[in-house]
C-alpha cells in the first residue's frame, strides 16, 4: 500500500535526507490519499522546486504511481534561481532517489526555469501525464513566481487532486503569501485554501473543497486526537490550521 512505503521512507531515508520538510505534515495527508485513492483516480506527483527530493520522494511514495512523477527544478541553470533558497542538485536528487528505493521508470526529471513553461508545454505535460494528483510548489519564492507556478500547478492538477504552496508564512520569503494574495484578491482560481500545516498552504479544487475539510478534520479528530485543529477563513473560504501531533506521522493501515 503506497501510504505504507510513505511511512517507511518517513522513518528511514527522510531523516538524512537534506532539505525542508515536516514529516507530521502527513497526519493531514492521508486523509487526502484516501480521498483520492477512494475515488479510483489516484495519479503521479509533481514538484517544482526539488531540491535534493525530501518532500518529492515523500509524495512519490504516497501517491505509488509507477511512471510519469515529475521533478522540475533549474537545477544546474543555478543562475535562474534568483532567490537562492537552496540549489538543486540531480546528482543528489538521483542518489536519494535510489537511496529511497524509487525504480528510475518513475521520474521524469525537467530541467527548467518555471518561468519558461509555455501552454504548449502545459498540454504536453497534461496530455503525457493525465494530470497529477499531488504538486508541489517550491521553487523561487518571489510574488511572481509564487503567481506562476501555482497557476502552472493549477492548470496540471487533476480535480481531486491536491497542491502544496510552502513557506506560506515564512518571514524570510514574504513573496509567497504576497503572491498568493495577489491571486486571491486578483483573481477568482478554481484551486481554493483547504488548510495550513507544517509551513504548507495546501489548495483543492473548490468542487471538493467540503468534502476534504470534512474528511481533514474527521481523520484528524479519529487518528491523531492530539492535533490542534482551528477553522478559520482564508480569503473568504473556511480553512484550517493545524498543528500536528508531536509524534512522527503514522499513517494508518
Ligand atoms: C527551497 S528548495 C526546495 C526544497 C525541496 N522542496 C525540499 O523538499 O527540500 C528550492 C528549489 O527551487 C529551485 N528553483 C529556484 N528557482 C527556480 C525556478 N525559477 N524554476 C525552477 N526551480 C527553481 C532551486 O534550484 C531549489 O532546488
Amino acid at each position: 500500500m503506497p501510504i505504507a512505503d510513505a511511512k517507511a521512507y518517513l522513518d528511514g531515508p527522510f531523516q538524512i535526507i537534506k532539505g525542508w520538510c515536516l514529516p507530521n505534515l502527513w497526519q493531514s495527508i492521508e486523509p487526502l490519499y484516501e480521498q483520492i485513492v477512494a475515488r479510483g483516480n489516484p495519479g503521479p506527483v509533481a514538484e517544482i522546486g526539488v531540491y535534493q527530493g525530501k518532500f518529492f520522494i515523500g509524495l512519490v511514495k504516497t501517491m505509488g504511481a509507477p511512471t510519469n512523477n515529475y521533478a522540475i527544478d533549474v537545477f544546474d541553470l543555478q543562475e535562474f534561481n534568483l532567490d537562492k533558497a537552496g540549489e538543486g542538485n540531480i546528482e543528489a536528487l538521483r542518489a536519494n532517489l535510489r537511496s529511497a528505493g524509487v525504480d528510475d521508470a518513475a521520474v521524469e526529471f525537467l530541467k527548467t526555469d518555471s518561468m519558461w513553461l509555455n501552454d504548449g508545454d502545459i498540454r504536453r505535460l497534461r496530455a503525457d501525464t493525465g494530470g497529477f494528483s499531488m504538486f508541489s510548489v517550491d521553487g523561487c519564492h518571489l510574488a511572481e513566481h509564487t503567481v506562476n507556478d501555482i497557476h502552472i500547478a493549477m492548470e496540471l492538477t487533476r480535480p481531486d487532486g491536491i497542491i502544496f504552496v510552502d513557506d506560506y508564512y515564512n518571514p524570510n520569503w514574504p513573496g509567497v503569501q504576497e503572491g498568493v494574495a495577489r491571486l486571491y484578491f486578483g483573481q477568482v482560481p478554481r484551486f481554493v485554501p483547504l488548510f495550513f500545516s507544517c509551513n504548507k498552504l495546501v489548495l483543492c479544487n473548490i468542487s471538493f473543497h467540503a468534502r476534504y475539510l470534512k474528511a481533514v478534520r474527521d481523520y484528524l479528530a479519529a487518528h491523531y486526537p492530539g492535533a490542534r485543529v482551528k477553522l478559520v477563513k482564508r480569503f473568504g473560504y473556511d480553512t484550517l490550521t493545524v498543528v500536528p501531533e508531536a509524534k512522527i506521522a503514522t499513517p494508518a493501515t
